[in-house]
């Protein structure tokens, strides 16, 4: 029996009202929106008029390749198989909690900050974060897509705010190296532990790097840190995750956790729920997908599709990943998908796998995970022009080509999250839900 389903075995006992009770006093409010402004420019995604800037974009390409350069290994065993589609012609699974869950209490809700990079069309979610005794405050990536978290603390060369263990007098180093691929590079220094508050609700201790050098390449904005949301058995010396350390100190009602990332600008309702699921963020019922493997948050992407035609001839493994912003398929896949759309051209200046659009054409894509459909929006599928006056746009499906990845793997970012509340939920065996988003 896995951890994952261990831990939600447990979990599930226990009572709504216990949660409530187990509360820490004195949560906090809602981010402090001055603390982000200080250091970036808070804008929308959706400006047709914007110019694509090659650097972000190509940036989480390489990143990607270093994020997941072990998921070979990991995700070997995996389902794949398209006889799984069979299973569930409709992929819905399990009881639907949905209707079973207490509304989130303020102490579960934990505002994310979309900041955006000099691009328009890259935004990352961050989280106010306490961290130590008295609490520091930092924000963090929010991130699906690996298991360990790490803060910037006696970092010389990070242009970072910085997390100060001196201060905390509950703070712990151990023994052990930390490291994590980072942006298109590294960051590194020592594990550690302490207390770590997302809203109001505590970890005590949690394990997490304390990150003392990095060498991440040209990233797109300052990071403090990131808060890893997979699953355990990724974890590079098998800590327990922040959220499992949630589950496991039996503070949630449901194990589970669900996001909401909005497109930027002043209206942004970007939102990470603790334990919990907002129905004020989605229309209509949540579709459940079964995960096929529990590493990353993957789940089958049996299909492609533009304008109801498939582009892919094989089942993908797809990592769900907040932190990143494109859809990576493999090349072959980019390839067909590209072919079925009208005027499109590989975009070799930016490297091997970039295409252009015509920027008035509105493509209708699908993505489809083990039955159901679920679009992808035009305005998140165009990364902005590639010149002013041009009239070809970037697409948001990139192709990957990496010696070490497996080369059935996709990872899908916020440009396709963004239409999707999406839960990711360690109960009825694990699996994602997806919700239509209701506000634009
Ligand atoms: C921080 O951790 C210590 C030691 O585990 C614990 O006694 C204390 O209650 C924690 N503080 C908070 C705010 O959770
Ligand atoms: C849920 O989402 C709605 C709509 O974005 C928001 O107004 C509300 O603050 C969120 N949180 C709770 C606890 O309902
Ligand atoms: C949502 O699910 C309920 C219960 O299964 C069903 O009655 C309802 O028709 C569904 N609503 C939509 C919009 O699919």
């Amino acid at each position: 029996m896995s951890a994952g389903f261990t831990l939600a075995l447990c979990a599930i006992c226990v009572l709504p009202s216990a949660f409530a009770a187990s509360l820490p006093l004195g949560p906090l409010g809602a981010i402090p929106r001055a603390h982000f402004q200080n250091r970036q420019s808070i804008r929308s995604t959706t400006d047709p008029s914007a110019v694509f800037v090659p650097e972000y974009a190509q940036r989480e390409s390489w990143g990607i390749l270093a994020k997941y350069q072990q998921s070979d290994v990991l995700l070997q065993g995996a389902n794949v198989s398209p006889s799984g589609i069979n299973n569930n012609q409709n992929g819905l699974v399990g009881p639907d909690v949905t209707s079973g869950l207490p509304a989130p209490t303020s102490e579960q809700i934990v505002p994310l900050q979309a900041i955006s990079s000099a691009s328009d069309s890259i935004l990352s979610y961050h989280a106010m974060i306490d961290i130590g005794t008295p609490a520091q405050h930092l924000g963090l990536v929010i991130d699906t897509g690996v298991a360990d978290s790490w803060v910037a603390a006696s970092c010389n060369d990070c242009e970072t705010e910085q997390f100060d263990a001196s201060a905390s007098n509950t703070y712990r180093s151990f023994p052990g190296d930390f490291r994590q691929a980072y942006g298109n590079g590294y960051v590194w220094g020592t594990w550690s532990r302490d207390n770590v508050t997302a809203s109001g609700l505590t970890a005590s201790p949690q394990s997490f790097g304390s990150v003392t050098a990095m060498d991440v390449g040209n990233v797109a904005y300052s990071v403090s840190g990131v808060l890893g949301f997979a699953f355990a058995s990724i974890s590079s010396t098998k800590k327990t995750p922040f959220f499992e350390s949630l589950i496991s100190e039996a503070s949630l009602p449901f194990p589970l956790f669900s996001v909401a990332l909005g497109r930027g600008g002043d209206t942004d309702d970007s939102e990470l729920c603790l334990g919990c699921i907002n129905n004020s963020k989605y229309n209509g019922n949540i579709t459940w997908i079964p995960l096929v493997s529990h590493t990353y948050w993957t789940i089958m992407l049996s299909g492609l599709q533009v304008g109801g035609l498939n582009t892919m001839t094989t089942g993908l493994l797809a990592a769900i990943d907040t932190a990143s912003n494109q859809i990576h398929v493999p090349m072959s896949v980019a390839k067909r998908f590209y072919a079925t759309i009208p005027g499109s051209k590989p975009a070799l200046s930016y490297g091997e796998g970039f295409w252009t659009f015509p920027c008035n054409s509105s493509p209708d894509i699908q993505f489809i995970f083990m039955g159901p459909t679920f679009s992808l929006d035009p305005r998140d599928f165009n990364l902005g022009k590639t010149s002013s006056s041009s009239a070809d746009c970037v697409g948001a499906v990139l192709g990957m080509k990496g010696r070490d990845l497996p080369d059935n793997f996709a990872v899908i970012g916020s440009a396709f999250l963004r239409s999707w509340y999406t839960v990711f939920d360690y109960s009825s065996g694990s699996r994602i839900g997806f919700g239509s988003r209701s506000t634009a």
